[in-house]
């Protein structure tokens, strides 16, 4: 039988927009045949679909590089977000592509934990997704044949606590994962608070009474961030090897990752919208349990605080901008009211919603408010995770090869209220703000998945991304490594 030969040279065409790049930002029209970008350039011939873009701003979809979805907690503890509501937020919101994590339960087995990861979200996940690791129980075995093998499948980035009972690390396990990050070519994340000053200080506070929402914020003061930042950057350093700071929250953290970078250390870092949106007051300036909607960790700090985040996301003190999503419901017993009490701080489950609002929030008060160039907003949510996580050009890039995944912008008044979010939380934390841009149009691999108004794309399709190795890792070690004296 005869191919069936199509009268179009594209399947799509995005037509007349202003295409940004994490470089440039240039008028083009965009051809994409079978899910990939195949032409840019203007008055290309018409596809057998035209999106017009006239007048309007496209980027690469979303990469959101840190999200949990689904992710097992300690009963009555559950996730309200598993694959299918949280990434019909993600595509709602403008995000493509999501990066969540596979948890090793302590005494439990890593591998195992990434098959049981892959039944929560194959075939249930509407946009493309890739996995971290989470290493709580770093056995020989776990050291020397499932994380190997486990990068060598496509599973290159790995998170260490160095805070929370069941998932915390001490000092000797995290520099046991870094030497394997470090062997395998995988990057290490690292959630840097100081544990033990957490716990003095929290039952300093609960001696006192005090266990209100707000006063997670007093457990968590920015010294024990301090601390167990410069401790990981001197981890790192000991391994030679690069890591990359997750969610940091204020001054005193960036002061040590600029410290880092100064004496020639390879320290990436991640920041969250929280630290741009929220301050610790939004935990409460009363006792009010209100407060625990925005319990995480670390906590928001202060407005002095959100500044210097802002000046760290222009001058490239930070890689990577996500949002960090851990959905808890306010209300109802597997929330943020844990069997329907009102707890003490200590036992309100950490984290706050946001794979909806990451883009939006950014590219509003961002680049709309003057803050941040085009360019570096598609560098911090798009292709700097890509390139970090080994999702790059496939992922984070608007250039030929790359999947077609792209937003366009409509710049016009929003106002965030949860009720016309798509994630499965009973709150946002940016409820009643107001924002100036929404994108009005997000394509996954060429198929339009949200017109603006609705989710319109075919279900379920979201496939799973085997990670590369991270491009930010160097090609060598620098051989300057203090290993290098004890083992010339
Ligand atoms: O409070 C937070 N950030 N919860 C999510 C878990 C984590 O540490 O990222
Ligand atoms: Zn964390
Ligand atoms: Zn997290």
């Amino acid at each position: 039988m005869e191919p069936v030969l199509s009268a179009y040279s594209f399947d799509t065409v995005v037509r007349g927009g202003r295409v940004a790049t994490a470089s440039d930002v240039f008028e083009a029209d965009i051809g994409i045949r079978d899910g990939t970008i195949v032409q840019l350039g203007l008055a290309l011939p018409r596809g057998e679909r035209e999106i017009d873009a006239l007048g309007r701003t496209v980027t690469p979809g979303g990469v959101d590089a840190h999200c949990h979805l689904d992710q097992p907690s300690p009963p009555p503890i559950k996730m309200a977000d598993d694959f299918d509501s949280g990434t019909l937020s993600a595509a709602c919101g403008g995000t493509t592509t999501v990066i969540p994590f596979a948890a090793q339960q302590k005494g439990g087995s890593l591998a195992a934990a990434v098959s049981d990861y892959h039944q929560r979200a194959d075939g249930r996940s509407h946009v493309d997704y890739a996995f971290h690791l989470i290493v709580s129980d770093p056995t020989a075995h776990v050291l020397h044949e499932e994380l190997p093998s486990l990068i060598r499948e496509g599973y290159t980035s790995f998170k260490a606590y160095m805070t929370y009972d069941d998932l915390k690390l001490d000092d000797g396990q995290i520099l046991d994962v870094l030497d394997v990050a470090k062997r395998h070519g995988a990057i290490a994340m690292i959630h840097a608070e100081n544990s033990d000053c957490i716990e003095w200080l929290t039952k300093r506070l609960e001696g006192m009474g005090r266990t209100a929402p707000r006063f997670h914020a007093h457990s968590r003061p920015m010294l024990v961030e301090r601390e167990a930042t410069h401790r990981a950057i001197a981890l790192s350093e000991l391994v030679d090897v690069p890591i990359l700071i997750v969610h940091v929250s204020g001054r005193e953290a960036i002061e040590q990752i600029r410290w880092g970078r100064a004496h020639g250390l390879n320290i990436f870092a991640e920041t969250c919208p929280q630290y741009l949106f929220l301050t610790a007051e939004d935990l409460g300036i009363d006792d009010s349990y209100h407060g625990a909607k925005c319990v995480c960790s670390p906590p928001p700090r202060d407005k002095a605080n959100q500044q210097v985040i802002w000046d760290g996301l222009r001058d490239g003190l930070f890689t990577v901008f996500s949002s960090d999503h851990a959905p808890y419901n306010f209300e109802g017993a597997e929330g943020k009211q844990p069997d329907n009490q009102q707890v003490a701080f200590r036992h309100i489950p950490n984290g706050i919603p946001g794979l909806e609002t990451r883009m939006a929030l950014l590219y509003s008060e961002g680049v709309l408010g003057g803050r941040l160039s085009l360019e570096k907003f598609v560098e911090l949510t798009a292709t700097g995770p890509a390139k970090t996580y080994g999702l790059h050009p496939r992922k984070g890039a608007i250039c030929i090869g790359a999947d077609a995944d792209l937003v366009i912008w409509d710049e016009r008044d929003v106002v965030i209220a949860n009720a016309a979010l798509h994630h499965n939380v009973d709150y946002t934390p940016y409820e009643g703000m107001r924002l100036k841009a929404w994108p009005g149009c997000t394509l996954l691999r060429g198929e339009v998945m949200w017109d603006g108004r609705a989710f319109v794309g075919r279900r379920h399709q979201g496939q799973f991304l085997p990670a590369g190795r991270p491009s930010i890792l160097p090609r060598a070690p620098s051989g300057a490594s203090f290993l290098t004296s004890i083992n010339p």
